[in-house]
């Protein structure tokens, strides 16, 4: 382990991922299942900061903190140790619910492997998708389209200005039961190229044409999560409703920040027991 470039404590944001399709199309011989996702992330996230130490160690806070691990299950520590840290002060603030299909523990270890490198000047070793298969694409932190089990990113043209509500019920989805119950694994992927898309609606148009593959799973394993997505559906200006991940947190797109903000505000004071945020997506 080099010694830590900077003083200073270093501060990285893990973003909700948001996966605006996800075609589950097969599944290979370990029982991990291959995917083709467009995955955008969202301005709401955790937050994390480094400060050098001599020891490594984790503190986290914030409003999802309850429940969170602070032992070596911990992926942001999962992630200093991959990285080869043998020091460093962690803290977490947790804004996202976690096992929530917006990929927060993958989100803190790509922020907790980005903040040990801009500390030490030294690159993330290869293989982060070991710690996780989300992990590689929160690193891109970007729109992207996910492939293999996770590992395999490709560029998108950039997305028009996009806007979503995020709405968790407060259920909590095992991802590997999901995908256990999943009846069908092979389904057709997205086309081979994904077009540019000039405008929010004309990109809304067209993910009605795409799916998230366990979406009926899920709402057979959590029913609640169809009443969400009926909610989402009578928004006004909700271009498009969906699941994100394995759920249970699911997102309706808007083609502007007003319209986004005044669904969040409604369905806060309908729905006060549901986590929802209002977000911009790129
Ligand atoms: O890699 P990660 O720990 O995030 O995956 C959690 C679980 O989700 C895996 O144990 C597996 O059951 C399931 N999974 C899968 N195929 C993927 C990603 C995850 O079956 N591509």
């Amino acid at each position: 382990m080099p010694p830590f470039r900077s003083p200073m404590a270093i501060d990285a944001f893990a973003p909700a991922k948001i996966n605006l399709t996800l075609h589950v199309t097969g599944e290979r011989a370990d029982g991990y299942h291959l995917l083709d996702s467009l995955v955008a992330f969202a301005d709401v996230g955790d937050r994390i900061s480094l400060r050098p130490s001599a020891a490594l160690s984790l503190q986290v806070t914030g409003p999802e903190a309850a429940g969170v691990p602070v032992d070596d299950s911990n992926l942001a520590l999962k992630a200093a140790r991959f990285f080869g840290a043998g020091g460093g002060a962690i803290a977490l603030e947790k804004n996202l619910p976690a096992a929530a299909g917006i990929g927060g523990g993958s989100s803190d270890a790509a922020a907790v492997l980005r903040a040990f490198s801009d500390m030490t000047g030294r690159e993330i070793p290869a293989g982060a998708s070991a710690l996780g298969a989300d992990v590689p694409v929160c690193l891109r932190a970007g729109a992207v389209r996910m492939a293999g089990i996770g590992d395999l990113l490709s560029p998108v043209p950039p997305l028009p200005p996009l806007w979503c509500v995020l709405v968790n019920p407060r259920l909590v989805v095992a991802t590997p039961d999901v995908f256990r119950a999943l009846a069908q694994k092979a389904n057709p992927p997205m086309p081979e190229a994904i077009p540019a898309f000039a405008t929010a609606p004309a990109l809304g148009a067209w993910l009605k044409g795409q799916r998230n593959d366990l979406e009926h799973t899920a709402i057979r394993l959590q029913p609640r999560i169809a009443v969400v997505l009926n909610t989402l559906a009578t928004l006004p200006g909700a271009m498009l409703h969906r699941m994100s991940g394995s759920g249970a947190t699911c997102f309706a797109l808007f083609a502007d920040d007003a319209a986004a903000r005044a669904a969040a505000t409604r369905l806060s004071h309908e729905f006060p027991g549901w986590w929802v945020r209002a977000a911009a997506l790129s």
